[in-house]
């Protein structure tokens, strides 16, 4: 049954997804209310919902999700807590896990612990298809499904399969009513320029190379974070209790492909790239079966990758006071960290 005039806790909201999610929303639901609780860490940014700040069913509160007694506060007259929070960029989770640790098992963790405390709420959390670990390039009619066996290889995915780990144990160990989503590579407005795509786009904004890991051939499955987006929000309203669902954007493509749609997208050549050094434990290739989420909640990615990548480069286009203002901040020192590593 599809729930409205819901008031939702929203984790992270300040993030690339979180934010768009909280806009897809109150744009579909005006009667919802929505809080969102981030802690702004260096990937929160409030300009993502600048246009929201005055909306009279929006509240945003600075904590983090470790702060139980705050979380209690506010959970307290809240349907569902979606759980958006995390620390979510793998190569960061390569220089610094404990990070990880802490905001994505412990951050998690503690946030159950409230919901069960507050007589069991509604808990909807939000992960990634990496805790499937790799697929090999040469088996190309495999892709994660619901069944998929844990198998995660980054520090940031190991975080994320030990989160979904305790979510699914406070269903079965207390009977909180939990629903968990397990979605691909998600691109559009709003997302942190250390992220591939929009990494790539702005740094050709500025006339600077594309750093290509490897040999391009890692393949990753990418999805439209409005899709995205839709799914959650039919899950958290209509999935069923326990379950788990699947969310893929049905558009594979190896980094190599989506380097060249960008170049081409915006007018450059090959000569763009500059192929660095590989991420250490580099997964191979991700593809998700959505089969489940569409079956049951009616759910089809809608943008294709040519039109939604064509709308990502016109946002940052348009957009260049926000992502400039990011890159020119503390966002050098990690970049420069990383890509000059040995
Ligand atoms: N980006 C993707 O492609 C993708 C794909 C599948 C799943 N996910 C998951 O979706 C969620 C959101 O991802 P994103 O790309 O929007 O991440 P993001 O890094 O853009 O945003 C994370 C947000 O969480 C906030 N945050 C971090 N630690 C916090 C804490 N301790 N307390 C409160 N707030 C805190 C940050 O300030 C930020 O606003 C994550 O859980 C991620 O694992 C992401």
């Amino acid at each position: 049954m599809i729930r409205k005039n819901m008031k939702l806790l929203v984790t992270g909201g300040a993030g690339f997804i979180g934010s768009n999610f909280i806009r897809y929303v109150l744009n579909k639901y005006p009667q919802d209310q929505v809080i969102n609780l981030d802690s702004l860490t260096y990937a929160g940014n409030l300009e993502n919902l600048k246009d929201f700040e005055n909306h009279p069913n929006y509240k945003f509160v600075k904590g983090d999700i470790l702060n139980s007694e705050l979380v209690a506060h506010i959970a307290v007259d809240c349907d569902i807590i979606v759980h958006f929070a995390a620390e979510s960029h793998v190569d960061r989770s390569v220089l610094d896990p404990f990070s990880f640790v802490r905001t994505n098992v412990l951050g998690t963790h503690s946030l159950l612990e409230v919901a069960r405390q507050l007589g069991n709420k509604r808990f909807h959390h939000v992960s990634t298809d990496e805790v499937f670990g790799s697929l090999s390039l040469e088996d190309e009619n495999k892709a994660f499904h619901e069944e998929t066996p844990y198998d995660p290889k980054s520090p940031y995915s190991s975080s994320k399969a030990a989160s979904d780990h305790l979510v699914r144990a406070y269903y079965h160990t207390y009977g909180l009513p939990i629903t968990i989503s397990n979605c691909s590579n998600n691109y559009g407005p709003f997302q942190f320029p250390e992220k591939v795509i929009p990494l790539f786009i702005t740094n050709l904004m500025e006339g600077k190379k594309v750093p290509l890991y490897g040999d391009g051939k890692n393949v990753r499955d990418w999805i439209h974070v409005d899709d995205h987006c839709e799914a959650v929000d039919l899950v958290i309203r209509g999935g069923r209790i326990g379950h788990t669902y699947c969310i893929g954007g049905d558009s594979e493509k190896s980094n190599y492909e989506l380097t060249m749609a960008i170049l081409q997208g915006m007018g450059f050549g090959e000569e763009m790239i500059e192929y660095v050094k590989d991420r250490p434990g580099h997964d191979r290739r991700y593809a998700v079966r959505s089969h489940k989420v569409q079956a049951e909640l009616g759910w089809q990615p809608k943008m294709n990758f040519e039109q939604g990548i064509k709308q990502t480069i016109d946002w940052y286009a348009n957009n260049g006071g926000w992502w400039q203002r990011i890159k020119s901040g503390d966002y050098k020192d990690y970049y420069e960290q990383w890509y000059n590593r040995k």
